[in-house]
Order: C-alpha cells, then structure tokens, then sequence
C-alpha cells in the first residue's frame, strides 16, 4: 500500500482555503489537489493512503480506508494543569523533578501534551523544545501550538511558549552541547497500547514505533543536567533492554517511569 499523502480543501472553497491548502502542500512537500467528491474517492484517483484537509474549522489528516482522522487538540493537558493547580501533583511532572525555570527537551512531543503541562510547570523563565519525525504529526502540532485558541487564555499563552523542529530525535541529539537541557524526556509508543486510551488511536497508528535504543539514552543523558525520564507501560520490555532499574509509577498502575541520572 502507498503511504502517498495529498492535500485538498473542504467542499465549499474558498481562495484563502486553497491558498492554505497550497502552503500546506509546500510544507510537507506534497501534492495540492482540488476537492472533488468524498476524500475516499479523491483518495483512490491519486493513489494516496491519506489526504490533509483544509477547513475553515480546522486541519485534519485522514485516512478514509481505516476511519482515521488526526488533527491537533490539547487533549488531557487541561485537566492535568488543574490537577497541578489544586495540589493533586501529575506523575510525569514528578518523575521529572520539573521545576520552574528549567529547560526540558521533549524528544518525542506528538501532540504536545505532555509538553502543555510542562510548559505550565517551567514557566516563563523555563523553556519546552519538542522534536517530532513524522512530519504530518510535526507539521499539524507547530501549527496548531502557533493558532489553537483555548476558552483559556492562559493555556492559549501556554501553547505558543512552545516550540516544535520536525526532526529525528537521535540526530538532534548528536549535535546537542552536553548538559544543554535540565531534563530530556521520551514517550516513546507503547509496545502494547493501554486499551483505555482511545484518544491516543490515531496517533499511535501514524507515529514511528521504534523503541529507545541504547545509543539514544547515552546521547540523552550526556544531553541532560538532572535526569532522562522515559515512560512506558508496566510490562515493557524496555527497562530491561535499556538496563534501566529505576522506575516511578504513573498515574495508574499500568503507566511507569524510567529515570537516568547522568
Ligand atoms: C506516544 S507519542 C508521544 C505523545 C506525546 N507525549 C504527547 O503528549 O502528545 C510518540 C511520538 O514520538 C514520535 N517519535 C518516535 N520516534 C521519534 C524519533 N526518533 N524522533 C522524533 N520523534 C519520534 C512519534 O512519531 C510520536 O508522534
């Protein structure tokens, strides 16, 4: 099957919507097409998995054969914020020892949620990269970090603190000064997805599954001033391949984390 995506408008156009739509073809480097029918169809006649759209709602990405649809949300961030707000504490935050002014790298940042939440924590004088592969995933979360506006105009605020490169977190890495982050963080997708977390479907189905390897975690602990924090399920095979023997519960059992320390 082609992984070949296209981008196209809603039905009822308009000159701005196309102009976007074209951009939008630039930025990830593929094809504008005119919308013409429903997106399996227009799927189909250019032999592509998956078609961004362009609406005066939103920006979404489509998969018409499995019913995927993906766009940009803040998701739980919200209601983690508030758990922070009135003392009930989040386990990521905790695993990280994230305080505010520091600086945190998010190597795997997706949908950004985790780094919402963090950037909530570090502030204004504390800083969130996130770095993401799949350029449909990194394009969709600079973009919607950059407009999304919350009922909150703080969490709105909070949203364009962040910043997002599309890019392979081991090159990125590399190159980095050691001790250049306090923390650098991974959520790599699980092995086995959680059943209950629905909302992380589509996501899941588009990201690049590879693990952290070895290679990954020296470079990040060489990176970090604190700690390397990765979550993973319980059962992960992870800990064991990493060598990793400290671990925090997350917030349910089922959730833990692993800490390095340089
Ligand atoms: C489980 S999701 C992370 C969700 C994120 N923590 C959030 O709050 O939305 C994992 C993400 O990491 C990305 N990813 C996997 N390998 C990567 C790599 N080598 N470099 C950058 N991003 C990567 C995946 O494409 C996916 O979007």
């Amino acid at each position: 099957m082609t992984h070949q995506i296209i981008v196209t408008t809603s039905r009822r156009s308009t000159v701005e919507l196309r102009e976007q739509a074209e951009q939008w073809g630039k930025r990830l480097g593929v094809a504008f097409v005119e919308r013409s029918g429903s997106l399996e169809r227009l799927c189909q006649d250019n032999t592509a998995q998956g078609v961004l759209t362009v609406t005066d709602r939103r920006v979404s990405y489509h998969e018409p054969d499995s019913g995927l649809e993906y766009f940009f949300h803040p998701s739980m961030a919200k209601v983690r914020i508030h758990n922070l707000q009135v003392g009930r504490g989040d386990p990521m935050v905790t695993a990280m020892a994230l305080q505010a002014g520091d600086s945190l790298l998010d190597c795997t940042v997706g949908r950004a949620s985790d780094a919402i939440v963090a950037a909530h924590v570090v502030g204004t004088e504390g800083s969130v990269l996130g770095l993401e592969k799949v350029p449909v995933i990194a394009q969709l979360t600079i973009h919607g970090l950059a407009t999304y506006q919350d009922s909150s105009a703080r969490l709105t605020g909070l949203l364009r603190r962040i910043r997002v490169l599309q890019a392979d977190y081991l090159d990125y890495l590399r190159q980095c000064p050691d001790a250049a982050f306090d923390v650098v963080y991974f959520d790599p997708v699980f092995h086995e997805p959680l059943e209950k977390s629905q909302a992380m479907a589509p996501l899941r189905k588009l990201a690049d599954k590879q693990p952290v390897t070895p290679e990954a975690l020296e470079e990040a602990t060489r990176v970090c001033r604190r700690r390397v924090v990765i979550k993973q399920r319980y059962d992960t095979p992870l800990w064991a391949q990493l060598g990793i023997t400290r671990t925090t519960k997350g917030g349910s059992s089922r959730i833990e984390y692993g800490i390095v320390e340089p």
